[in-house]
């Protein structure tokens, strides 16, 4: 096996310059001697803080979108030149709120995976299923579109840049969580799509994080299952009281 264990905090749209400093560096001194591999994700407003902290420690820095063009008329983007500029790693993509409240399509997410990686960005693409998609029994029907269409055109090669975030809409901020038999069903499925997409030893390789709703109490259960390699934390990365015990899970 090897793959390691990833933990990331989307911080979404929360705190300020001030308290964003305040939580990256106490997750420095938490977890400097973290076994795992970590990543936050501030706001665009606070990369440049959050980066002069995080440099050279264990914890990535990730943001939470991009723009799908490199420069130009854009009002209101922000691309990865800038991002880079800032010391970012890593970029989120294709996240539910971006799909789902803001209308990104697969073809826009895809646009933005490939210039993300281009710019050598790690890039964790999310997926999944909205609860009505999930009550027709549509789970790896829209997984697997998600899959194939945001990681059209990528070339193996850049594929050991890539995670896969599993995160189920109806469990994202409402508390619920998948089972962790039912969240490795799903990242079983995922696997075996990376498989028939890359190949086996690709599909071995690739990290598969869940999301949605997890918490100190569920994150250990869940990380357990063969398929689930870490997490992807929003509410819980907020405080160091919920997320350091996530991201120190044994
Ligand atoms: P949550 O969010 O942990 O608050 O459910 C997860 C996410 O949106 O990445």
């Amino acid at each position: 096996m090897g793959r390691p264990y990833y933990i990331a905090g989307n911080w979404k749209m929360h705190k300020t310059r001030a308290e964003a400093a305040e939580l990256a560096q106490a997750l420095v001194n938490e977890l400097k001697d973290g076994k795992h591999e970590y990543l936050i994700a501030p706001s665009f407003s606070c990369l440049e803080t959050v980066s002069a902290i995080v440099e050279n420690t264990n914890i990535r820095l990730g943001a939470q979108n991009c723009a799908c063009e490199e420069q130009g008329a854009h009002t209101g983007e922000v691309s990865v030149l800038q991002l880079k500029d800032l010391g970012v790693q890593s970029i989120i993509l294709g996240h539910s709120e971006r799909r789902h409240s803001y209308k990104e399509d697969d073809a826009l997410i895809n646009k933005k995976v490939k210039l993300a990686l281009k710019h050598r960005f790690e890039v964790i693409l999310c997926i999944g299923e909205l609860l009505e998609e999930r009550e027709a029994g549509r789970v790896e029907e829209v997984c697997e579109t998600q899959i194939v269409r945001g990681l059209e055109g990528v070339d193996a090669s850049d594929l050991s840049s890539v995670v896969i975030a599993y995160e189920p809409v109806w469990a994202i901020g409402t508390g619920k969580t998948a089972t962790p038999e039912d969240a490795e069903a799903v990242h079983a499925f995922v696997r075996k799509v990376i498989a028939r997409l890359y190949g086996e030893a690709a599909a071995e390789k690739i990290i598969i994080q869940y999301g949605g709703s997890v918490k100190p109490d569920n994150a250990a259960q869940l990380m357990a299952m063969k398929n689930i390699d870490g997490a992807l934390v929003g509410g819980a990365s907020l405080k160091t009281d919920t997320f350091v015990p996530i991201a120190k899970f044994s």
